[in-house]
């Protein structure tokens, strides 16, 4: 049934699919690439929940053909993927030398995107830190070093790719690096507040700092792109975040204000520093003096230092107050609502429910406030018990299509109903991948991969969206 008119994207609209480069590259140790945090990390015995790491993956350095093929076939506009940090300066450092193989790759890559009509949409930093530079000098922890670098790093990649890449991401998800990485201990490099408590009993110090850091070197890149490469490339350059929507458990007032405090650690941590310029002031009520500042000079840097609001964003919590989980800014989440009901079907992930609603509210919670065309950088389902069954059911992903019917038409109704300017949409993943600490068991492609055999199978979701996409075009 054809749409109205007003139920179209709108014009220049960008979909595609997304991956990012440790998720699917494998090939770990070709073409002169460095070790990343994630190599060593991924092979530590109960790091992941298969025991298995990223020395494969979907093999997709070596089948990238394959994979410019599937998008083709899918008919995209755009592709989000990131780029190695590893093999492009395998050493990590600004005074390292560039590894011309890894540049060679990343040109092939790109200009078979372009030459197959697809704009490449490039993440610069998506968690694969140079393990040389985390034994060198704590890696995100020391920020005069780690600021230089990251920097760095850019640079070579403004210079080599820019000419033809427009759209930039500096850093995927912090939330996740920090917290995940330095606080919880799951994610690489696995440090633990465990291990460093402060005198108070409460978390560390770590992923705050950490945090602090990863924004100063996204603004410090951001700067550099602006003043130095923008002005002739003409490219769009920011920042993307993760963030669920946070729903009060009940309408108590203290509920209420648990959602807030929720979106301020998990959302305006990063959101209200880099688009607004000060940190959340909740976050400095709960964490004192271990929250750190920038000086004015650096907020000058900060502030701003975005073109657009990146949102990552898979689900809801009912947030309650008066958890002691100081990494949720002592909120407590749920999915189970007052009367028991679920707010929506549950994915493998344990913390993904299915609740579009909560996206459209995201959606104009985020545009409200910051004030920004938002680009959806990643949104996405896992179905439960995927891996368990045979590829031909697999690839009937029910749950996932509805996930897609729901989040797309939500996002139609925020755009349209409420004004919200959203202006790109990618769904995670183009494949099923390596899914971090969950190994491979989780799943979150819309094709399937057979880790057998590396073949890829296009999954109904696949069909939904490309078919949906097409329905809501804009003829240019
Ligand atoms: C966020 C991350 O950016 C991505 O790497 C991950 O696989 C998905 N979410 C799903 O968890």
């Amino acid at each position: 049934m054809a749409s109205l008119p007003d139920h179209k994207l709108p014009k220049d609209f960008l979909w595609g699919f997304a991956t990012a480069a440790f998720q699917i590259e494998g090939s770990t140790d070709v073409d002169d690439r460095g070790k990343s945090i994630w190599d060593d990390f991924s092979r530590l015995p109960g790091k992941t929940a298969d025991g298995r790491n990223g020395d494969v993956a979907t093999d997709s350095y070596r089948l990238w053909k394959e994979d410019l093929a599937l998008l083709k076939q899918y008919g995209v506009k755009s592709y989000r993927f990131s780029i190695s940090w590893s093999r492009i300066i395998p050493l990590g450092g600004r005074n390292d030398p560039v590894n011309p193989k890894g540049i060679e790759y990343y040109n092939g890559f790109i200009n078979g995107l372009l030459e197959n009509g697809i704009i490449p949409f490039l993440t610069l930093y998506h968690w694969d830190l140079p393990q040389a530079l985390h034994d060198r000098y704590g890696g995100w922890l020391n920020k005069d070093e780690v600021v230089k670098d990251y920097t760095n790093y850019a640079k070579v990649c403004f210079e080599a790719f820019g000419d033809r890449v427009k759209h930039w991401l500096t850093i995927n998800e912090p939330w996740c690096v920090a917290i995940l990485g330095y606080g919880r201990g799951v994610f690489a490099p696995g440090r633990s507040s465990d291990r460093q408590r402060s005198p108070e009993g409460n978390s560390s110090t770590e992923p705050w700092i950490v945090g602090h850091h990863i924004i100063l070197a996204h603004a410090h890149a951001v700067k550099v792109y602006r003043e130095q490469f923008k002005p002739t490339q003409k490219g769009q350059i920011g920042i993307t975040l993760n963030g669920d929507w946070a729903m009060p458990y009940d309408d108590t007032p203290e509920n209420i204000d648990a959602a807030q405090h929720a979106l301020d650690f998990a959302i305006g941590w990063y959101a209200d520093s880099v688009h607004l310029g000060f940190y959340p002031p909740y976050m400095r009520e709960v964490l004192g003096d271990r929250m750190p500042d920038f000086t004015p000079e650096e907020w000058e840097i900060v502030k701003g230092s975005s073109d657009f609001y990146g949102m990552n964003t898979y689900t809801t919590n009912l947030c309650r107050a008066g958890g002691d989980d100081e990494f949720q800014g002592n909120v407590d989440y749920t999915f189970t609502r007052p009367d028991e009901t679920q707010l929506g079907p549950q994915a493998q992930s344990p913390w993904l429910q299915d609740y579009p609603q909560g996206f459209r509210a995201l959606l104009n919670y985020i545009y409200k406030r910051y004030k920004l065309p938002i680009l959806v950088t990643e949104n996405g389902f896992s179905v439960k018990g995927e891996s368990d069954i045979p590829i031909d059911e697999a690839v009937k992903d029910d749950a996932r299509v509805h996930y897609f019917q729901g989040t797309t038409e939500a996002m139609l109704s925020a755009i349209h109903e409420d004004g919200v300017d959203v202006q790109a949409y990618f769904p995670w993943s183009l494949l099923d991948n390596f899914e971090w600490a969950d190994g491979y068991i989780t799943r979150f492609g819309v094709t399937y991969v057979d880790y057998e055999t590396q073949k890829r199978y296009p999954k109904d979701s696949a069909k939904f969206l490309i078919e949906w996409f097409k329905e809501h075009e804009t003829i240019p």
